[in-house]
């Protein structure tokens, strides 16, 4: 564990572990042996992360999470508050499966919203944005947003987490970042900034509310 962690005194960390320098861990959260933590993550309050997981850099998980063996997070996830993330299809009490966690791996800059369940086995797309309240039962695309029970995608998001509008060229403009995208064979990519590279840090503050950018495009 690295020295400049903030670990709250209520936090249990189970050893050996990696937490990343410059990682924070809130009230009564318990890390497990053999759990992976990048550097400059935020884990909340009440969080629960098992010893198979792993999490990339500058993770935000909100209050009441539990991450069970089987999970992969990566860089820049965020993970709203009370979401479930799930290891077992078929979960019997009776029934040992602890050898057969299935797999489910969040991908970089995705947001799952608040209260939302993925069930096992998915993946969720880069910047892919998982509404509040949403069941996830299947891969969801990059930049998808999905919402409902069970989700289905309502549209595109961008990079910033606004609803992206392509004209017929399959080219769409995020209102808060003037960053465009492309929509092309049903899959979006940004043109400007490769899905791997960090936010330009004139990018990486918010500049108005949601609703603003929202009523712009209208
Ligand atoms: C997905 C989200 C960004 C959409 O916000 P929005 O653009 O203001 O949505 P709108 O109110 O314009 O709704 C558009 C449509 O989607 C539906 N909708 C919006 N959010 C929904 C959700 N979470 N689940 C199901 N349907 C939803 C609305 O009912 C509406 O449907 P309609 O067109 O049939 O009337 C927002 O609802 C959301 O879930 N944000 C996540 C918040 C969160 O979890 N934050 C965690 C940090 S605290």
């Amino acid at each position: 564990m690295e020295t400049n962690n903030q670990i709250h005194p209520t936090a249990v960390v189970d050893q050996p572990c990696i937490i990343g320098a410059g990682t924070r861990v809130w009230h009564f959260s318990h890390i497990c042996k053999g759990a992976q933590i990048g550097e400059c993550c935020s884990i909340g309050q009440n969080i629960f992360v098992s010893g198979g997981v792993v999490m990339g850099d500058r993770v935000k998980v909100q209050n009441n999470v539990s991450l069970y063996d089987g999970i992969t997070i990566e860089d820049d996830v965020f993970l709203g508050p009370s979401c479930v993330l799930t290891n077992i299809t078929n979960p019997r009490s009776q029934v040992v499966r602890k050898a057969l966690y299935e797999k489910t791996l969040v991908r970089r800059g995705a947001t799952i919203g608040a209260n939302a369940t993925i069930v096992c086995g998915t993946q969720i797309g880069l910047y892919a944005f998982v509404g509040a309240g949403a069941v996830i039962r299947s891969d969801v695309p990059d930049y998808a947003m999905m919402l409902g029970v069970p989700a289905v995608q309502n549209g595109w998001v961008s990079r910033h987490g606004h609803k992206l509008e392509f004209d017929e060229e399959g080219i769409a403009i995020c209102p808060e970042s003037k960053l465009r995208y492309q929509l092309e064979d049903g899959r979006v990519c940004c043109l400007d900034l490769s899905e791997e590279n960090p936010l330009p840090e004139e990018l990486a503050s918010g500049k108005g509310a949601y609703q603003d950018y929202k009523q712009k495009e209208a």
